[in-house]
């Protein structure tokens, strides 16, 4: 039951849109301008850099709070497999993002949301190898999309070797758990960039851009 209950205080976390109500302060529809996502990417390339930024804090910051009240909840009782909870809320804010249901559930591909999952690791080495390898990839390849795919990988390996150096500070089926929510991440966040995906196989990927004012 509490899984189900972090997962519904992640998705209700989700629900905040930065980009689409930032845009909705300068009277644009961030869903109708350039690759039509609701998220950082998109944000920084239709509305320009303060837009980028805020929606980047703000996306990531929300899976954040969710999970810091998830501790805060059952942090006491439940302190034993506070990491396996502390990942269906953040699970639960990427869906509660990518799926919002007062839009129609269109809403961004998760990887802002899942640089807060990434910093609830509270492990300074994961963040590290996670932002090199995003920028590395961002900076080399030009394509936002490319580093993303990339990051949302390399943070799962993350989590294995962590997990089996005993980091998390469960065993066993717990263990598999977040295992099995880490491998979720990275299937959403692949079923999310399909498009992203085939046009990169096309070569017609947008390139990393920042317009708008
Ligand atoms: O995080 C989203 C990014 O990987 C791609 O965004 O707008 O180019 O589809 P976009």
């Amino acid at each position: 039951m509490e899984r189900i209950i972090c997962l519904l205080i992640g998705y209700v976390f989700g629900l905040f849109q930065t980009g689409y109500l930032y845009g909705k302060t300068k009277h644009i529809d961030i869903r109708t301008k350039g690759s039509g996502n609701a998220g950082t990417t998109n944000a920084l390339r239709t509305m320009g850099k303060k837009a980028g930024l805020i929606t980047l804090l703000g996306d990531c910051l929300k899976c954040v709070f969710a999970v810091l009240v998830v501790r805060l909840i059952y942090g006491g009782s439940h302190g034993d497999i506070l990491p396996v909870l502390s990942m269906y809320a953040g699970i639960g804010a990427v869906l509660g993002h990518n799926y919002p249901f007062y839009m129609k559930f269109k809403g961004g591909k998760g990887i802002a949301v899942t640089a807060g999952i990434i910093i609830t690791s509270w492990n300074i080495w994961i963040m590290l190898i996670c932002l090199a390898v995003f920028v590395g990839m961002v900076a080399g390849t030009k394509y936002v999309s490319v580093g993303s795919l990339a990051v949302v990988i390399i943070y799962f390996l993350c989590v294995v070797v962590y997990g089996q150096m005993g980091g998390f500070g469960v065993q066993g089926s717990y263990l598999y758990e977040i295992y099995i929510l880490a491998a979720l991440v990275v299937i959403s966040a692949f079923f999310k960039h399909r498009s992203n995906i085939q046009r990169l196989r096309e070569g017609t990927e947008n390139k990393l851009s920042f317009g708008g004012r």
